[in-house]
């Protein structure tokens, strides 16, 4: 793990950096799965800046990024606004900094916030091999399926 990383609210000067991260990190991730086209609408319109900017100030959210030597290279976004679930509606880190235990803090500091929240949710696409792995290695077990955007995807949970 790098040392020199820091996990921290978002500030609105963060989000052109959040999206471009996402951007990036969501080709990486999903071009094979789902084509470039679609992840360039789906990003388009889910990361825009004027949903990034309203999800900064919801109330019971986190909107957390990693930042190491000034780069956003990590971000987690977080509802506690149905307790006692926390529900993990993003978490992505930079390809190039992955596998070095970013996300693994990113996910413990969200948890770490929400003491009130006894359980843990997210949903993950089914054939996203990194994101199942992470999950999985962190203690989440499959709860049923979803459809998101047309895609088959996995409902997964764990005790905080
Ligand atoms: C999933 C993700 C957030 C994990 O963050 P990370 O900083 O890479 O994770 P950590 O370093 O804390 O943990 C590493 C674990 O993640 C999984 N993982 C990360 N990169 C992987 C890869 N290239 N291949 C397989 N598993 C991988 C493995 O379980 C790995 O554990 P291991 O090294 O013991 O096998 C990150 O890989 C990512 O952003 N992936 C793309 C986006 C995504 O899938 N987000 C979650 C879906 S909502």
């Amino acid at each position: 793990m790098t040392i020199d990383t820091t996990i921290r609210p978002a500030e609105s000067a963060d989000l052109a950096a959040v999206r471009a991260l996402l951007v990036e990190t969501w080709h990486d991730t999903y071009d094979p799965l789902i084509g470039a086209d679609k992840v360039r609408e789906i990003t388009d319109s889910w990361h825009s800046m004027e949903n990034l900017t309203q999800q900064l100030s919801l109330p019971e959210t986190a909107f957390l990024v990693a930042e190491s030597e000034g780069h956003v290279i990590g971000h987690v976004f977080a509802s506690a606004q149905k307790p006692p679930v926390l529900t993990i509606a993003r978490l992505y880190v930079l390809p190039a900094r992955q596998r070095q235990g970013i996300g693994k803090r990113l996910l413990d500091e969200v948890v770490g916030r929400y003491r009130g929240c006894t359980t843990v949710r997210l949903v993950v696409e089914e054939e996203n091999v990194k994101g199942l792995a992470f999950y999985r290695r962190e203690g989440f077990r499959s709860i049923g399926e979803a459809v998101v955007e047309g895609i088959k995807h996995l409902r997964m949970e764990r005790p905080r």
